[in-house]
């Protein structure tokens, strides 16, 4: 056994109960990253490459969004990753202990990339050049992806940690030689343009745009989402060719767990979504479409692409972990009722409470808006 003995303290939830909200909010963790990785870029792009008027107009709005975009990949980030704790500790936390140096570093990264943010946006509002601020930004929320998918990955290679460690246990380096790194994390990165893309399509139907803009933003959208969606497409069929053979199988419901060729269907789910996601960008890139509804079936398929995208993945992680006899199932479970109990009243009145953060934003930003115009 290459992994660390189990806590003997027993889990206090059911394990489903807990991988359930762990997909959940990892899959909401997902389109906040991948609305700033994409939407950053785009804003870059967009105000060094000024073509036209609406091009400034449409990197501000961007710009002026991502701020608080930031505020939800973090939030949104903190649950899945105590969820993971909990569930995967044993591989998890061995992995972060031996990239550490790194790991630790993620804080300064991203207090420098947000304030990189603030920075990008208030250049861009005085009219001053902001292009190489963004694009600082942009490397580095790269940067941070980068890691975290290398974490994600070394946590099942356990047959590596002993010559990690042997290496340096200052945890300065970074491991090698795992063909499913570069893949999966150039697949998040494809994702950010495909959902920045989708982003401006919903954002073309604010009423504070022009009609001008609001043509020209929807049109921009929907060419990135369905130029960047096939990119995406090949990113994620290349991601999930370079699974070991052991996971594809899995996957296709031969393992001791039948109950993962869901996770195998999610894999399909996400391809057909992916496809029609294209289509309906295509529409309105090359239609020059600008209707809200379109930008709300963008918003939903960008959900559900996030969805069936983070049960695969799930899926991915237990098959190669099983594989090397770390059964995520095999836990002792005393579930306390009253505390889950407890917890998921405040975990729905958390979303609530979300919910209506995001309302006031987005009716705080039509303001601002309507203000500047
Ligand atoms: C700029 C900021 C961030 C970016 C660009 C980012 C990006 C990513 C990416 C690309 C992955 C997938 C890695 C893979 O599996 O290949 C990921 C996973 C994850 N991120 Fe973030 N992230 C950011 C901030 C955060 C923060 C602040 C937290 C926590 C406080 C967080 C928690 C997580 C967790 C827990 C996972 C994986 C969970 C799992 O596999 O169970 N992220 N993130």
């Amino acid at each position: 056994m290459q992994f660390p003995a189990v806590d003997p303290i027993p889990l206090p939830a059911p394990i489903w109960l807990l991988k359930l909200l762990h997909i959940v909010t990892l899959a909401l963790h997902f389109v906040a990253v991948e609305m700033l990785l994409g939407g950053l870029l785009l804003a870059v792009l967009l105000s060094l490459f000024r073509g036209s008027p609406q091009s400034l107009v449409t990197a501000r709005a961007l710009a002026r969004r991502l701020t608080v975009v930031m505020t939800f990949v973090i939030n949104l980030g903190v649950p899945p990753l105590l969820f993971a704790q909990v569930l995967y500790g044993r591989a998890l936390y061995t992995s972060s202990v031996l990239i550490g140096l790194y790991w630790i570093s993620i804080i300064a990264i991203l207090t420098l990339t947000y304030w990189l943010l603030y920075q990008f946006s208030a250049r861009l509002e005085s009219g001053k050049s902001a292009w190489w601020v963004g694009l600082s930004a942009w490397l580095l929320a790269g940067f941070i992806a980068r890691l975290l998918s290398t974490n994600m990955t070394l946590m099942l290679r356990p047959e590596v940690w002993q010559q990690m460690y042997s290496a340096s246990g200052a945890g300065a380096y970074l491991p090698t030689g795992d063909p499913t790194l570069t893949p999966r994390w150039l697949l998040m990165l494809a994702g950010g343009l495909f959902i920045g893309g989708l982003w401006l399509v919903y954002l073309s139907g604010r009423s504070t745009f022009s009609a001008d803009e609001k043509q020209f933003i929807a049109g921009l959208g929907g060419k990135v989402a369905a130029g960047c969606g096939v990119v995406y497409l090949a990113a994620g069929l290349w991601a999930a060719s370079v699974q070991p053979a052991v996971v594809k199988a899995g996957l296709a419901g031969q393992s001791a767990y039948p109950l993962y060729k869901f996770a195998g269907f999610a894999g399909y789910g996400w391809l057909a979504l992916v496809v029609v996601a294209v289509l309906v960008a295509a529409f309105a890139g090359f239609g020059k479409v600008s209707a809200g509804w379109l930008g709300w079936v963008g918003v939903l398929l960008a959900m559900l692409v996030e969805i069936t995208f983070t049960v695969y993945r799930d899926g991915v992680r237990d098959l190669t972990l099983l594989s090397k006899g770390y059964d995520v199932w095999d836990r002792v479970v005393v579930t306390n009722w009253s505390v889950v109990g407890l917890f998921l009243v405040l975990f729905v009145a958390g979303l609530g409470v979300v919910g209506w953060l995001v309302s006031v934003v987005a009716r705080a930003t039509k303001t601002m808006e309507a203000a500047s115009l």
